[in-house]
């Protein structure tokens, strides 16, 4: 037996490699952009290492990258002095502006008469000096500039300082903070996947850096993250998260770096100090080397040269900002020379080096006339800015969602006040603060969150620790239709044509009373509705008719029940596998599935000791409505198979082919190992079926699949 900790031998030399691979993938992954590898590969390896440093903790390492997410910050987070103070960029709105900073730049950047420079920085609050030294200069001198996004997220610091063998390691990750002063967040950093935990001496080398130093740079949480994020919130009847920026800082001041974790926040570097010093050799060969160092920098960014540079630099950002997965506000010149920055210096708060160039939010500043409250389909109250209209970004506005009561009470808002509302992308409109000065008066209405339901004058309940107010009568019309549109939707019950014109004719004409009287419905009732011709009344019946078998996870959905969105209807469908079970089952029962807490668990039981709503399934299973899930009837058939699918298949979709692999109980994976049961190849099979070969595991093509669908399964 050889010494674990001799990297010669196996365990060791085995972790060793797959710090490597990870930190390789990671770099791949988070860095570039360009994963080689599938989630699910990464976590196996991410796995197996795991199992190495945990039979063997002696070759634990604090930069394995399995260390993401360790100990939390006991006693919160602490305060910590910047190296040297993170500034603030002063800004420019529009062409104009920008070529003033331009002029005034070129201008300074010429020798100071009368002054010897050295490399020291030069503090120069006196505005007025640097106005004479622009007289007094001669001509405009050639000025290089780095165009870069600017991106919209929180500005960190990291502190990286050297490891025995001659690398460096992450030591700590601060927060902006005040700019003088941040908080300890390394726990929270070290769980970004673009931040390096440890940097090779090879590396260092190529860089030609000293094993200290700090990069600065951007945290922001892609779109995607966020939009996750929201979901989850909604369905932890949580208010929405207001932006990406608020999500990022909130998340980073988290005191669970596993939350913090998945929350996929992106580190972007655009700094670097040696000794608390810009690196000499200029902006552009810093951001050069921070890619070096492993570090993710923005691949948007150009040596720009003259103004006409700089907007076409803007303009284009600005054309691909809706594509890039993140968000920016502007973007950021700086002057890419060392000596000319040191030249140009420094007001109290920013750099004269550089400039933010801000893109004009889609924004307009408007009256709020009136605040209405909107009842959802869970009875929930959503109070409504009811605006003078304002053309914002090509459309009118008329109106903007206030979340909650507590929101309102956050703007201050009062009716009859000036408040400026933003259009984002395609998000709905927002208000964003309250505008009060000379020509904006205030309003002088407080707003009262109404004590009955607007539709149906019932009682308005706020539950404990809960920020919605919600109507509780189950009878409630608007929840009704509200119900009707839901469960009509594509991803519930899928009945095309059944939008809000129909549903409201359908509640007008006393048609409807709950959504199980959809099934009654006759075509000539149908097609008695205004503007329905009788092919649309036919369609649309059939079309209602079809929904009877989309199964019991869409019914669940469909239904209503608190916090069951698609993917616990799913679950719950495929465990309890009929209505008639999920009805009966106790709390321990419903808690067994994964994803089911105590909160969902209490929705479910609530929502059926209600007898409306047992009347309610009642009449869907008289109409015909199918309310079992297919899996359970097979669902051990494949159970503990795992399969991996490839290529393309002839004649299943990719999803079909899960779906059907997952109701008969077995798993699919991403990537092919010792433990794959199956890998099912279709045409163009690639890496997987080699890897198959490889591993000897054996190779299925549909047709095999659905034998061994059709089962029973031969005994072994
Ligand atoms: S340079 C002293 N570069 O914008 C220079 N900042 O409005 C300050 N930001 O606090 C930072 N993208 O949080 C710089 N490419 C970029 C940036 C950037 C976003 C943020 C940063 C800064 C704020 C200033």
């Amino acid at each position: 037996m050889g010494d674990p900790t001799n990297p010669s031998s196996g365990p060791a030399q085995r972790a060793e490699e797959l710090r490597a691979e990870l930190r390789r993938h990671e770099h791949l992954y988070y860095v570039l952009d360009a994963p080689e590898i599938t989630d699910a590969a990464y976590d196996a390896l991410m796995n197996e290492l795991k199992r190495i440093e945990a039979a063997h903790p002696e070759l634990l390492t604090p930069g394995s990258p399995t260390q993401r997410v360790g100990g939390k910050p006991a006693e919160g987070f602490q305060k910590v002095r910047h190296s040297r103070p993170m500034l603030s960029l002063d800004n420019a709105y529009s062409a104009e502006e920008l070529a003033a900073w331009d002029r005034r730049v070129r201008a300074l950047a010429g020798p100071r008469p009368g002054a010897g420079f050295g490399s020291e920085i030069v503090e120069m609050e006196d505005e007025q000096a640097w106005d004479e030294i622009r007289r007094e200069s001669v001509s405009s001198l050639p000025v290089e500039y780095m165009a870069e996004l600017k991106l919209d997220g929180l500005s960190v610091a990291l502190h990286y300082e050297a490891i025995e063998g001659g690398g460096a390691r992450l030591a700590r990750g601060i927060t902006r903070g005040d700019g003088q002063t941040g908080e300890d967040v390394t726990s929270n950093i070290r769980t970004i996947r673009s931040v390096p935990l440890t940097i090779s001496a090879d590396c260092l080398k190529k860089a030609s850096l000293p094993p200290t130093f700090e990069v600065r740079g951007e945290v922001v949480m892609p779109e995607a993250a966020f939009l996750r994020l929201n979901e989850e919130r909604e369905q932890q009847g949580l208010p929405p998260a207001v932006n990406p920026r608020n999500a990022a800082a909130g998340t980073l001041r988290t005191l669970e770096p596993g939350i913090v974790a998945n929350r996929r926040l992106v580190f972007f570097a655009y700094f670097l100090l040696v000794n608390g010093d810009y690196l000499e050799q200029g902006q552009r060969a810093t951001l050069d080397t921070l890619a070096v160092l492993g570090f993710r920098v923005n691949p948007h960014r150009k040596l720009v040269a003259s103004l006409e540079e700089m907007t076409q630099f803007i303009d284009q950002a600005e054309t691909e900002r809706a594509t890039l997965g993140y968000e920016i506000d502007g973007v950021v010149l700086k002057v890419d020379s060392h000596a000319t920055q040191l030249r140009l210096g420094y007001t109290g708060r920013a750099p004269r080096w550089a400039i933010a160039y801000k893109f004009t939010a889609k924004s307009g500043i408007t009256q709020v006339r009136e605040i209405t409250v909107q009842v959802g389909r869970t009875g929930k109250l959503t109070p409504v800015a009811e605006l003078a209209p304002v053309f914002i970004g090509g459309t009118t506005v008329s109106r903007a969602t206030l979340h909650n009561a507590d929101f309102i009470e956050r703007l201050g808002l009062l009716v009859g006040d000036w408040v400026r509302v933003e259009r984002g992308g395609d998000v709905i409109p927002k208000v964003v603060e309250v505008i009060a000065d000379a020509g904006h008066p205030r309003g002088t209405q407080a707003f009262q969150f109404p004590t009955q339901c607007p539709e149906c004058q019932s009682e308005v309940v706020r539950t404990e620790g809960e920020v919605d107010y919600r109507c509780v009568n189950a009878d409630c019309p608007a929840k009704l239709r509200e119900s009707l549109l839901h469960f009509g939707r594509r991803e519930v019950m899928n009945i095309e044509g059944l939008g809000e014109a129909v549903v409201q004719q359908l509640l007008d004409r006393g048609l409807v009373h709950s959504v199980a009287d959809l099934y009654a419905l006759t075509t000539e009732q149908l097609a008695a509705l205004d503007r329905f011709a009788e092919k649309s009344a036919h369609s649309l019946f059939e079309e209602i008719k079809k929904s009877k078998r989309a199964g019991l996870a869409r019914v669940l959905m469909g239904l209503g029940i608190r916090f069951v969105g698609e993917r616990t209807a799913e679950l719950l469908a495929r465990e309890f596998g009929s209505i008639g079970v999920l009805e009966r089952a106790t709390t321990e029962e419903l808690e067994r599935v994964e994803e089911v807490g105590p909160r969902i668990s209490q929705a479910i039981l609530e929502f059926f000791a209600q007898p409306a709503n047992q009347a309610l399934i009642e009449s869907l299973a008289t109409a015909g409505v199918d309310m079992t899930a297919e899996k359970k009837r097979r669902s051990s058939q494949l159970a503990g198979l795992t399969f991996v699918l490839t290529g393309t298949l002839p004649t299943l979709t990719r999803d079909e082919a899960k779906r059907r692999i997952e109701a008969a109980g077995g798993k699919t994976a991403g990537s092919v190992s010792k433990k794959t049961s199956y890998v099912v190849a279709g045409e163009e099979a690639g890496s997987k079926l080699d890897k198959a070969l490889e591993l000897k595991v054996p190779v299925l093509d549909e047709a095999a699949l659905l034998a061994l669908l059709a089962g029973p399964m031969a005994e072994e």
